[in-house]
């Protein structure tokens, strides 16, 4: 098969080409990444040598050109976007632009050209719950709340009103909060880790009770493979890692991680630095991926623990990665 993957340079883009590679080496793939901030080469350079391997640099909302890359191809996995929801609260021009104006592009050549379209969503189109609430599932109504939020919600109106108007062939997935390697410093987990690695302070959002169900990218990724593969047209799957936190209680974690090397394991406070809120911060996001594991087999294999313990291993050994992005005037 002959893939098209728009947003391949980023954080979950890379590591889902990575698998689909090692699961799918007869694969052909094409990466079409416009290199924001959030894009890396360095994500893929392993790759490099691969003749079923291309990297194209440019904009999803470059009509003539994702229509030419489309003619080649038989799937589009659309990961591209603008992901930060810190970012989308300071400005949300790119958020509207890449996210729907890029959908919709997309969209319109998958149309043209007849192809099967899998589009990565987010479990915050549905808003934010209460403690105690039901987590999302596919049938819970959309209530974004951030400018990202809103964004990603619209784009997947968009891929269903393609289904249901062109009878394109479509899926769609909302999953939880992703962490692992390569995921760019400005986000939690990794900020977390880069910062204590820097012997700096954890900055931490209002009282730190926030509530995230955290996966694996590569857990996420292996659901994508699945509902590709094995998903009914037209439907919507959720994925999570079933693994709800606080933010609060993966600081503690990271700063245990560390004990051996900070001797701070009783003063973990003192490394915790509160901040004021995020604007219009959602207090809590939990999943039901009871569809995807009674329809397709999906079940989050790694452990938070775990994948914890190797994350922070990955920055450890990699810190000229996310130095440099973290301080490019150096
Ligand atoms: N990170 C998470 O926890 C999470 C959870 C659920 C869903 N998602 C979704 O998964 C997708 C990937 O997220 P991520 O965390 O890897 O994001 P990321 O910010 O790490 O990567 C986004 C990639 O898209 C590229 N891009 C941005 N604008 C583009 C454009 N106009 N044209 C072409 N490429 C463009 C960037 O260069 C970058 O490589 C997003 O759609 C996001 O909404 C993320």
């Amino acid at each position: 098969m002959k893939i098209l993957v728009s947003g391949g340079a980023g954080f979950i883009g890379s590591n889902f080409i990575r698998l689909w590679f090692k699961n799918n080496p007869e694969d052909e793939i094409i990466n079409l990444d416009l290199l924001t901030y959030a894009g890396n080469p360095e994500n893929l350079k392993d790759l490099a040598g691969l003749k079923n391997y291309r990297f194209v640099k440019g904009d999803i909302c470059d009509q003539a050109l994702v229509e030419l890359l489309a003619q080649e191809v038989e799937l589009i996995v659309h990961f591209a976007a603008e992901s930060h929801v810190d970012r989308s609260i300071k400005n949300s021009a790119d958020f509207i632009k890449t996210n729907v104006e890029g959908t919709r592009v997309l969209l319109e050549a998958a149309r043209k050209y007849n192809l099967r379209f899998h589009h990565v969503s987010t479990d915050e189109v549905f808003g934010s719950l209460k403690e105690g609430d039901q987590p999302f599932n596919e049938e819970t109504a959309y209530d974004p709340r951030s400018p990202y939020s809103a964004s990603k919600a619209a784009s997947d109106h968009l891929v269903r009103a393609y289904f249901h108007t062109y009878g394109l062939r479509a899926t769609i997935s909302n999953c939880s909060n992703n962490y692992g390697p390569f995921q760019y410093p400005e986000k939690l987990i990794p900020l977390f880790i880069t910062n204590l690695i820097e012997r700096k302070k954890l900055p931490l959002y209002g009282d730190g009770r926030n509530i995230r169900d955290w996966i694996h990218v590569d857990d996420h990724n292996r659901g994508l493979e699945l509902i590709i593969k094995k998903g009914r047209i037209g439907e919507t799957y959720c994925l999570g890692g079933a693994q709800e936190l606080r933010n609060i209680e993966i600081a503690k974690k990271i700063i245990k991680n560390f004990s051996a090397e900070l001797e701070v394991l009783n003063e973990s406070e003192t490394l915790i630095e509160y901040i004021a809120d995020r604007l219009g911060h959602d207090h809590r996001y939990a999943i039901d991926f009871s569809k995807a594991k009674r329809e397709l087999g999906f079940e989050p294999e790694i452990k938070f623990e775990d994948g914890l313990r190797e994350t922070i291993d990955w920055y450890k050994n990699n810190q000229t990665w996310w130095k440099i992005l973290k301080n490019p005037q150096a």
